[in-house]
């Protein structure tokens, strides 16, 4: 056993790393989720046979109430509510890093500890631990829609803010040069979970996943300073990698929205929810039938899909797949537009059209699609808003100016399914669907798609 421990961490973080490589991109990407999750099993393994552990009783039941609740969660919830399910996660872990670091805490209250290295890599970890599971409990109400998902902003917000993170900081200093000052723990706990609250209610809805990124690195780098702390190597590794791969991914998510990384934190984005239509609505809505849309799409040289949200909802994927056979068979030529916040979570799109076997050739990132969407002959948009809306380019005033689009706009003609006028994620509205190239297929995405596909197939109505 005493050479399965180290064999263990070093196993565990070997496979740590791979999986990290392998789900960097989408034909890799399972293979990297099981080298994640046969890591994470060494790894928990590894902990069980430590020396340390006497009683299994404890850690018994503990596990027990896990899988309880976390079987459920995995099995229940939607792919639609991963952002909310992975700020869960993270609450539960960041409560157990800080938890933990309680009980060290209490073993280190003596002098002889005051001042040193672990106490300070304690109170690090708590403060992070502690503020990540608030943060991380509020981040999943405004997802969930539990909470309201615009900011929510105060007179004097940041002073207050301040005051607050510098009295956590004080306090938690305080206690690890004189950890004998116990009656000031519960005041450093309550301190850390208030920041953390006050960290993400002023910022909105639409900025909500790269607030889970970051609080994914924080629950990180907590971990890895706990491994600092209780002189555990894989713990540091598993930790630090979480930590860094959580800030990139939040980078990532800010260029993606280009949004800058400090406007993300102090911003308030989503505080200006009004649509800048204003006025009485005059505008003209056109809408067509599937086999109206059949018909231009089979005439068509060129078509570029572009899912969103709503693909995802009504499951539409294996029928987008029977659509882009259809029209590649009638020597369409079909792409797939993907926006990098398409729907609910990173490589959503990706994750959804991989499922139902769309050739990952064909998928083309915002960059490379845009300059050839004014030679494009139709834009077919399932399910998707926020990501097509113009005032985001032209709009200055809008809420979502300055986030990169697919200019679906700029294409001859423009198909939108979508079951209704209301507005996507950013509650905003949306110019396209009263351009004069533009027709609304009114319905759920995949009836919508699966009509046009059959009606391509031959297998219409036959109008
Ligand atoms: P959204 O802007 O959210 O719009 C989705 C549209 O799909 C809605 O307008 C809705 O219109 C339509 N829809 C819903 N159910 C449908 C169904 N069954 N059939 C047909 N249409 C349906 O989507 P998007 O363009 O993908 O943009 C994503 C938004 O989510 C962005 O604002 C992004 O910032 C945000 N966000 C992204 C992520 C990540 S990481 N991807 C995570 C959280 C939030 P109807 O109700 O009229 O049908």
């Amino acid at each position: 056993m005493d050479a399965f421990i180290p064999f263990a961490a070093i196993a565990a973080s070997a496979l740590f790393i791979l999986s990290l490589m392998w789900m960097s991109h989408p034909s890799t990407a399972r293979r990297g989720v099981r080298a994640g999750e046969i890591g994470m099993a060494i790894a928990i393994v590894g902990a069980l046979v430590q020396h340390e552990v006497v009683d299994y009783h404890l850690i018994i039941i503990a596990m027990i109430a896990g899988c309880a609740v976390g079987i459920p969660m995995a099995l229940l919830m939607p792919m639609t509510a991963i952002p909310q399910r992975t700020a869960m996660s993270h609450a539960f872990g960041a409560l157990a890093v800080g938890l933990i670091g309680a009980a060290e805490f209490y073993k280190h209250a003596q002098p002889q500890f005051a001042g040193g290295f672990v106490l300070w890599a304690l109170m690090f970890e708590m403060l992070l631990g502690f503020l990540t599971c608030t943060a991380s409990v509020v981040a999943f109400g405004k997802l969930q829609e539990i909470l309201p998902t615009r900011a929510i902003v105060f007179p004097g917000q940041r002073i207050v803010n301040g005051l607050v993170a510098l009295a956590t900081v004080a306090v938690a200093a305080t206690l690890a040069l004189d950890p004998t000052q116990t009656y000031l723990f519960p005041v450093f706990v309550g301190l850390a979970l208030l920041f953390g609250v006050l960290l993400v209610i002023p910022i909105g809805g639409a900025d909500m996943p790269t607030v889970i990124a970051l609080l994914n690195s924080y629950a990180g780098l907590a971990a890895s300073a706990m491994g600092f702390a209780l002189g555990n190597k894989l713990l540091i590794v598993a930790g630090a990698l979480d930590g860094a791969s959580g800030f990139i991914l939040a980078l990532v998510m800010c260029k993606a929205m280009n949004r800058s990384f400090a406007n993300v934190m102090f911003g308030g984005f989503g505080a200006v929810a009004a649509s800048s239509a204003g006025g009485k609505d005059d505008r003209v809505v056109r809408s067509a039938s599937a086999e109206e849309a059949a018909l231009q799409m089979e005439n068509a040289s060129s078509v570029v899909v572009i899912p969103g949200y709503g693909m995802a909802v009504s499951q539409a994927q294996h029928k987008v797949s029977e659509l882009y056979q259809a029209l590649t068979k009638k020597g369409v030529d079909v792409k797939f537009a993907i926006h990098p916040v398409a729907g609910r979570m990173p490589g959503h799109m990706n994750v959804l059209l991989a499922e139902a076997n769309v050739p990952y050739e064909q998928l083309v990132e915002l960059d490379d699609i845009n300059p050839d969407m004014p030679q494009t002959d139709i834009a077919l948009i399932i399910g998707a808003n926020d990501t097509i809306n113009p005032s985001a380019r032209d709009d200055p005033g809008s809420a979502i100016a300055g986030m990169p689009i697919i200019e679906a706009d700029r294409a001859r003609s423009v198909f939108i399914i979508k079951r209704s006028m209301n507005a996507g994620f950013a509650g905003i509205d949306n110019p396209i669907y009263y351009n004069a190239n533009t027709q609304m297929l009114f319905g759920d995405a995949k009836d919508m798609v699966g009509a046009i596909a059959k009606e391509l197939s031959g297998g219409g109505s036959g109008h």
